[in-house]
C-alpha cells in the first residue's frame, strides 16, 4: 500500500508493508519459560514464521514434551533444555547450547515468570527472593549471557514479557509488582545501552492472559474475555516485522471487554 501523496503533498511515497518474514525467517530465537502458556505460544509463532527456536524451563519432562509438540505441529527446528533463569551458570550453559545448536542467537524472549501473592507482612523472604530472582534477575542474566552472541551476529531483538502489574500496584502484589516495575526500568535502560549495537529491546505488558499462571499448574477457568497467549505471541511477531528503524519499546495489552 502506498501513501496517497494528495493526503500529504510533498511527502515521499513509501511502502507501508515491509517485506514479510524478512525479520524472522531463518533467524534463531531463544524463549525462556516455554513449556506452557505465553512462552509456548511465542515459540510456536516464531516457528510458524520460519525461525529456529530453543526453549527452556525448569521441569525437564515438560520442556522436552513441549519441544516434541512444537516439532510435530510445525515441523521446524526446535531444541529444548532444562534451565533455571535464577542460576547464572545454568543460563550461560543454556545460551551456549543455543549458539552451538543453531550457530547464533538473533531473538531473545525473556518470558519465564512466577507470581506469588500475599500481603507484604505475610510474604516470606524466600517468596520475595523467588519472584525477584525469576522475574527480574532472570531477564538480566539471559541478556547478559546472550548479548555478546547477538553482537557477533550484528544485532538482534530482545523481548521482556512484563505485565500491567508493572505499572499498576495491587494489594497482595508487593513482590510481583516490584519485579515487573523493576523489569520495565531495566528494559528501558537496556534499550538505551543496546540500540547502537543494532539490538532492539521491547517490553510487553499484558493484562490477564488465559494461562495457568499463579495457579500451581492447575488449569485456569476458561474465560472468553481474557487475552489469549497467542495474542501476546502475535505482538512479538508484529514487533519483529516492524521496520528496524523503529523501536516499539513498550506495549500495553489489555482485554478489550473485561467483566464490568
Ligand atoms: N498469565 C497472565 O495473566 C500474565 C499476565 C501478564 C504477564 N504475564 C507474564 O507472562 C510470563 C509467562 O506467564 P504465563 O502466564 O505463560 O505463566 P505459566 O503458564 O505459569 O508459564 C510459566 C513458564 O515459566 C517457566 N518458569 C517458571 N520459573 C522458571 C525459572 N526459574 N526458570 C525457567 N523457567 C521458569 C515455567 O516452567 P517451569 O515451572 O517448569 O520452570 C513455565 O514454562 C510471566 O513472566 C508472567 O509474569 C502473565
Amino acid at each position: 500500500m502506498e501513501q496517497n501523496p494528495r493526503e500529504n503533498p510533498g511527502a515521499p511515497t513509501r511502502k507501508y508493508v515491509v517485506a514479510m518474514h524478512t525479520n524472522i525467517e531463518n533467524k534463531v530465537a531463544v524463549v525462556t519459560g516455554a513449556s506452557r502458556g505465553i512462552g509456548y505460544s511465542i515459540a510456536q509463532a516464531l516457528l510458524e514464521n520460519g525461525a529456529s527456536v530453543v526453549i527452556g524451563s525448569r521441569n525437564e519432562k515438560e520442556i522436552e514434551a513441549a519441544a516434541e509438540a512444537l516439532r510435530s505441529h510445525s515441523g521446524g527446528h526446535v531444541a529444548a533444555a532444562p534451565m533455571d533463569v535464577r542460576d547464572y551458570k545454568q543460563v550461560e550453559r543454556f545460551i551456549a547450547s543455543a549458539e552451538r545448536e543453531f550457530g547464533g542467537i538473533d531473538i531473545l524472549v525473556n518470558n519465564a515468570g512466577i507470581g506469588l501473592f500475599s500481603p507484604v507482612d505475610e510474604l516470606a523472604p524466600e517468596q520475595w527472593d523467588a519472584v525477584i530472582q525469576t522475574n527480574l534477575s532472570g531477564p538480566f542474566y539471559c541478556i547478559r549471557a546472550a548479548v555478546p552472541v547477538m553482537k557477533r551476529r550484528g544485532g538482534g531483538y530482545i523481548f521482556n514479557i512484563s505485565s500491567l502489574a508493572g505499572k499498576n500496584a495491587f494489594a497482595g502484589g508487593a513482590a510481583y509488582n516490584a519485579s515487573k516495575f523493576g523489569l520495565n526500568g531495566f528494559s528501558e535502560a537496556a534499550m538505551l545501552d543496546l540500540r547502537y549495537e543494532n539490538i532492539r529491546v521491547s517490553y510487553i505488558m499484558p493484562g490477564t492472559v488465559e494461562t495457568s499462571f499463579g495457579r500451581s499448574g492447575a488449569a485456569n477457568k476458561t474465560s472468553s474475555w481474557k487475552i489469549g497467549s497467542q495474542d501476546v505471541a502475535q505482538v512479538v511477531i508484529d514487533l519483529l516485522r516492524s521496520d528496524p528503524r523503529v523501536m516499539l519499546s513498550r506495549v500495553e495489552m489489555r482485554p478489550s471487554k473485561p467483566p464490568r
